[in-house]
């Protein structure tokens, strides 16, 4: 398969271009992404000589860009890129409109002339709001984003929903929970309270730190999107979860245990406005449908985490002050790819 991949120099999408490169033998993938503050190309310095992977630099937003791309002929497109901070979209919510809404319906809209066979939109159980306790989201549970995040994600899946009602084509969703592990930006709750806990700075946890979130280990994501990119059924939508909420205060807990550093780093802040309390997925379908399960569970992948930031504090320290962006000039500049390379 050729691969059209989108925002792969991300967290998740970076984890996905290794995990594909390394299970798939003879698969190969375009990497196009626009090298926002969350892009880093560092994040795959290990498989830039590949010959079955190219980067392009690029924005799903440039409808020229994407259909110059999209002339050559590709097996699949795999749609990461996005805004994904829900901080950064409650102070500013222009770019969460523009890349995730706008964005996505360019990127759909020239996958559909180009006759794209199959299309995977990586979308996010915030979509399905804040939910009660003792219950789960299933798939039709109805779409009640609160922060402006949730709300450009869930707007993007009405779009990809759209073109299937409409057009038929063949586009998937795929809604995942909270993801963690190594790559990612220091901005999200776990990378942010290790690195702080390395630097000997306070642990800020919003409220009462009783929300709780449901964390699945990067790597049994990217299984997941690999099994319903080959597997899933066009216009379904498939939950991803570990099935386990948990309140942030017993993460970053774990976090500092691991870390063997004391519970007084901890500060409780001020809350974030409209903070969600609590997400759950029910992952009933694609365990019916696909076989997907979870494999790792928390403490083993928060060990793992915390292992690899231990291990790379030459990254927290470029992702934290922008130095990272050098290796995007020193290798990459007036560089460009094609479908055609790979
Ligand atoms: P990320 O912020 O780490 O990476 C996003 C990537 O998209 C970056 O490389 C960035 O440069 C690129 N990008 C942004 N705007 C772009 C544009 N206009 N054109 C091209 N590229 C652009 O995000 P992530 O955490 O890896 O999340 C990836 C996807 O998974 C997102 O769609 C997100 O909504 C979804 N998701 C994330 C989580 C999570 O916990 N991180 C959970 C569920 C779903
Ligand atoms: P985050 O990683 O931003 O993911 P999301 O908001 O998409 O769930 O936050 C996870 C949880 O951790 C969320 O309930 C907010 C909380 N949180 C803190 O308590 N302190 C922080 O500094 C951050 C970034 C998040």
């Amino acid at each position: 398969m050729r691969l059209l991949v989108t925002g792969g120099a991300g967290f998740i999408g970076s984890n996905f271009v290794r995990y594909i490169l390394r299970t798939r033998p003879g698969y190969s993938i375009l990497n196009l992404d626009k090298l926002t503050y969350a892009g880093n190309l560092e994040n795959l310095s290990d498989v830039e000589s590949n010959p079955h992977y190219r980067f392009h630099r690029g924005d799903i937003c440039d409808v020229e860009a994407v259909e110059a791309l999209l002339h050559e002929p590709v097996d699949g497109v795999v749609h990461f890129a996005a805004e994904s901070h829900v901080d950064r979209s409650i102070a500013d919510a222009r770019d969460f409109i523009r890349t995730n809404i706008q964005g996505t319906h360019t990127l759909l809209d020239a996958a559909r002339r180009a006759r794209v066979p199959r299309f995977v939109h990586v979308s996010t159980d915030e979509v399905y709001g804040s939910l009660p306790s003792g219950k789960a989201a299933h798939e039709e549970w109805p779409l009640q984003p609160n922060s402006p995040y949730a709300a450009s994600k869930a707007a993007s899946d009405l779009l990809v929903r759209s073109f299937y009602q409409t057009y038929r084509f063949p586009a998937i969703i795929a809604r995942a929970s909270n993801n963690y592990g190594p790559r990612q930006f220091p901005e999200k709750l776990i990378p942010l309270m290790i690195s702080n806990a390395l630097e000997g700075r306070k642990l800020p946890v919003y409220g009462d730190g009783l929300n709780e979130r449901d964390w699945v280990f990067v790597e049994d994501h990217c299984r997941a999107i690999d099994q319903v990119l080959h597997s899933g059924r066009p216009g379904e939508i498939y939950n991803i979860g570990f099935g386990r909420p948990v309140t942030n205060l017993e993460v970053v807990r774990s976090v500092l245990r691991i870390l063997g550093k004391p519970e007084d780093m901890i500060e409780f802040v001020a809350d974030r406005p409209g903070h969600d309390r609590r997400y759950a997925l029910d992952t009933g379908k694609i365990e019916r449908e696909l076989g997907w399960r979870p494999e790792v569970d928390l403490e083993a992948g928060l060990v793992e985490t915390v292992e690899w930031y231990c291990a790379h504090a030459e990254w927290i320290r470029k992702a934290k002050s922008g130095d990272y962006r050098a290796y995007y000039e020193k290798f990459y500049l007036n560089r460009s790819a094609s479908l055609a390379q790979i």
